[in-house]
């Protein structure tokens, strides 16, 4: 069977740390979509391990796919697998020959059209890894894919064909020469080629290339379990997210079929796991209706620290549960929980389950929040408008609950779901109620040993 695990969110609902939980079971982990900008934490044995390309199942020792609606960045992969080869792990990572590559013009280019879009105040804020030209050419049918890799006459091809074309669009289009950028090569054909063609090379010599669709079925034929490791969220999805503030793929349930080659039907007789932090944050620009204090240059508006409550319990809130990027180090933009985006992602995604994280980190709070609807032109909605203006004019009404105390978290997730703080139990039925879904699992700490598991999807 399958299990995908998607983000109900912005992203940063730590996804990896359920993803391990669960892995155990699993005996194959697949990302479908994104690339090097994800980053997902796990911790085993006190040990952190910071995934952006490798499946999080590495760490398990479980066999890693990158789907065909990932974007990879062979430099990042190497680096992680040399890496996680150097701490002792030997991740077994399979590449979808259909999977796009990131360029290194993608990464000059994600860096100045941002830089572009700053004069207007309507940059995105994104992680700089080039994702967005990466499924640009993807969509513009003159991108590289991994198979591509393989092949030097092809690979030479299709280099000579795009980069005079990226090489035109940085001269002539945004008055950068080339020749004064940090790294030239990026749009070097010869430099490309040969460093590319080498990629392929270690691919190939490593027996690291699939066709995702085909590997993955035989798996299941074969009685595996297969579990999906959503990276972003939900709302950030290119369709179902506040676009433009989005990333460029499709984080959420029906990428697990596009982005890995199994039909709608396999993912859809699995099982769906949402995550959920217990409130939420952000990475970047957009709308946030329920954001409690600022982060300048990503708050639109919002150029100065200021002082007040929320902006402390912000703070707080964001010192508690470590809340910086993991790939960027930038501080995450801080708020209650958004109610109508969950009822949003619940419908989008359809999920079976729920994971419910960081619930730890509001403990000692005399009162927690939630965004349970919106009041929108005077009249209350209870789920996100489709186009960001709209959210933006979103006020929240909040939603009140008794804070819990802190606790032995570790002790709470060896005796079980009713060791939680009954506070905190209130605030997750709400949820699960809200949102008429199970509750599969809650995080009370980084750890694998740290969550409270109700249900294994896999059983
Ligand atoms: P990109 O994916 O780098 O193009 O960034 C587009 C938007 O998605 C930006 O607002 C990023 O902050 C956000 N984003 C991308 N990856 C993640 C992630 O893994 N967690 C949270 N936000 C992300």
């Amino acid at each position: 069977m399958t299990v995908t695990i998607v983000g109900s969110q912005l992203g940063d609902e730590g996804k990896g740390g359920i993803v391990d939980l669960w892995g155990d079971a699993a005996d194959v982990v697949a990302r479908y979509q994104g690339g090097d900008n994800a980053g997902h934490t796990v911790v085993e044995d006190g040990t952190e391990y910071k995934l952006s390309l490798v499946p999080s199942g590495a760490v398990r020792g479980k066999v890693g796919v990158l789907g065909n609606g990932c974007v990879v960045n062979p430099a990042t992969l190497f680096d992680e697998i040399d890496a996680l080869r150097e701490r002792g792990l030997d991740p077994d990572v399979r590449v979808a020959r259909r999977a796009h590559v990131i360029l290194p013009y993608h990464r000059v280019l994600d860096g100045i059209e941002e830089e572009v879009k700053s004069d207007s105040d309507s940059e995105v804020g994104t992680t700089g890894r080039g994702i967005g030209p990466t499924y640009e050419d993807k969509a513009g049918r003159r991108g590289l894919r991994v198979g591509d890799l393989l092949d030097s006459e092809v690979l030479r091809e299709k280099l000579e064909y795009v980069v005079s074309q990226k090489r035109a669009l940085v001269e002539d289009v945004y008055g950068v020469a080339v020749t004064d950028l940090d790294d030239p090569d990026a749009f070097d054909v010869e430099a490309l080629f040969e460093e590319y063609r080498e990629y392929g090379r270690r691919l190939a010599d490593n027996d690291m290339t699939v066709n995702a669709g085909d590997f993955l079925a035989d798996r299941l034929d074969d009685g595996q379990e297969v579990m999906f490791e959503g990276a972003q969220g939900t709302i950030i999805d290119i369709d179902h997210g506040n676009y433009p503030y989005v990333t460029s793929s499709n984080p959420t349930a029906g990428g697990a079929a596009t982005g890995t080659g199994l039909s709608p039907g396999v993912v859809g007789n699995g099982e769906v796991v949402g995550i959920v932090k217990a409130y939420l944050t952000r990475v970047g620009s957009g709308p946030m209706p329920t954001e409690l204090g600022g982060v300048v240059g990503d708050t639109p508006g919002y150029d100065e620290q200021g002082g007040g409550d929320n902006e402390e319990l912000a703070t707080y809130i964001r010192e508690e549960g470590g809340e910086y990027g993991t790939v960027t180090g930038r501080p995450r933009r801080v708020g209650w929980l958004d109610v109508p985006m969950l009822r949003h992602a619940a419908r989008a995604n359809g999920f079976t389950g729920l994971a419910v994280n960081h619930i730890d980190v509001l403990a000692g709070l005399d009162e927690v929040k939630v965004g349970h609807s919106y009041d929108l032109d005077g009249e209350e909605v209870f789920a996100m408008p489709a186009t960001t203006e709209r959210w933006a004019d979103c006020e929240p009404n909040f939603r009140s609950f008794d804070g819990w105390d802190d606790v032995d978290w570790s002790a709470v997730a060896e005796a079980g779901y009713d060791a939680i703080p009954e506070n905190a139990r209130a605030y997750l039925d709400y949820v699960s109620d809200e949102l008429d879904t199970d509750i599969y699992a809650v995080g009370v700490g980084p750890g694998r040993e740290e969550s409270v598991v109700v249900e294994n999807p896999f059983r």
